[in-house]
């Protein structure tokens, strides 16, 4: 079994593109030692935020990664700012990673573009991403497409790395689910689902199920009315068939041919991502109502553990002395 690790950005809504994308191939297969999964606070703060705002919803999202299934007693869960070694990597592997490269990365590129205020964080996220992913040894990152190409970006910094210093980092991987790996807008189905952009395409996990309802009822399809799997020419009804297809487990080709029209496909969908959703927001009502605070402590503690002596090994191997509270004779200011 690999060891497997990934994190989730506490900005925007969580949605079933994240769900079928990373949270449900995660949390298939939790394994003590071997599963890892964070609440990525640090990456919330690259765009203009609310302070407020980002710790409520690191609560928020922990409390609904909880309720999609994620088992303490099985998998390492954690926030990430509450590991420094996050933090103290990050600025380690930024001097084995190119300027050139973290430039060219399209989610850069593209959240730039929007924003006249850029941060310096909005370009260096990939790096601390591979930190997150470097500092576990981690094999495997499940992940939804658009994040490939940051594990690539991961990889090709431990090869570096390893080849520059000492071999001190796996090599990791992006593994995408099968069908799902890119759940579509509802309303615009040639851009992702997105959990900042407009509501009325996006599945939430927390929305009740009169508006999954209504939002599957109004997704856009086309001028045709006999189902069948095109993504390319008919992408509204390909994404209608692959949410049902992740939903059931039965391929999105098979599945069309059951289908008379567009009507009895809407409300089968909705039918199935209600049946899937409502008890995770349920469950996500009973613990947002509890105080996480010692199950989180816990969990970055373990982390802790797991990740000092990496972190050490890094020191190490690109030039440093050791850290003050590593330094023999030397009492840790507490
Ligand atoms: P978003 O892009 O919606 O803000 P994130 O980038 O925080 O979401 O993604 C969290 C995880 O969910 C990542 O692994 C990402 O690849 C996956 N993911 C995001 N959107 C989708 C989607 N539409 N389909 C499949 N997976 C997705
Ligand atoms: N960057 C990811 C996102 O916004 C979240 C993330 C942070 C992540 N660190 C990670 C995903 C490590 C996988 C592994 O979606």
């Amino acid at each position: 079994m690999a060891r497997r690790l990934t994190a989730f950005t506490p900005s925007g809504e969580l949605h079933l593109g994240n769900y079928f994308g990373a949270i449900e191939p995660l949390v298939r297969q939790q394994i003590p030692g071997e599963t890892l999964v964070f609440v990525s606070d640090l990456h919330a703060l690259t765009l203009p935020h609310d302070p407020a705002e980002v710790r409520a919803r690191t609560t928020s999202f922990a409390a609904l990664l909880l309720a999609c299934g994620v088992d303490p007693r099985r998998s390492l869960f954690a926030v990430q700012s509450q590991v420094p070694e996050h933090a103290e990597l990050h600025y380690l592997l930024e001097c084995v990673a190119g300027f050139g490269e973290a430039r060219r990365m399209i989610q850069f590129k593209e959240k730039s573009a929007r924003g006249q205020q850029v941060r310096v964080s909005l370009l260096t996220y990939p790096i601390l991403m591979a930190a997150d992913i470097l500092l576990y040894d981690t094999e495997e990152v499940p992940v939804g497409e658009d994040q490939r190409q940051h594990v690539e970006l991961a990889r090709d910094i431990a090869l570096r790395f390893n080849a520059a210093y000492r071999p001190v980092f796996t090599v990791p991987r992006a593994v995408n689910p099968p069908v799902a790996a890119r759940i579509m807008d509802l309303i615009t189905p040639t851009a992702k689902m997105s959990k900042s952009v407009a509501a009325a395409g996006s599945l939430r996990l927390l929305d009740p199920p009169e508006v999954l309802r209504r939002k599957v009822m109004r997704a856009t399809t086309d001028g045709s009315t006999e189902v069948s799997y095109d993504p390319e020419q008919r992408p509204g009804v390909a994404n209608l068939l692959t949410i049902l297809s992740a939903c059931t487990g039965t391929e999105p080709a098979r599945l069309a041919e059951t289908f008379g029209g567009y009507g009895d496909l809407k409300r089968t969908v909705a039918d199935a991502v209600v049946a899937l959703v409502e008890p995770i927001r349920r469950r996500y009502d009973e613990l947002i109502d509890e105080d996480l605070g010692d199950l989180l402590t816990a969990g970055a503690a373990a982390a802790r553990e797991l990740a000092r002596p990496k972190v050490i090994a890094a020191r190490e191997a690109i030039g440093l002395l050791p850290a003050y509270a590593e330094t023999p004779g030397i009492r840790p200011i507490a």
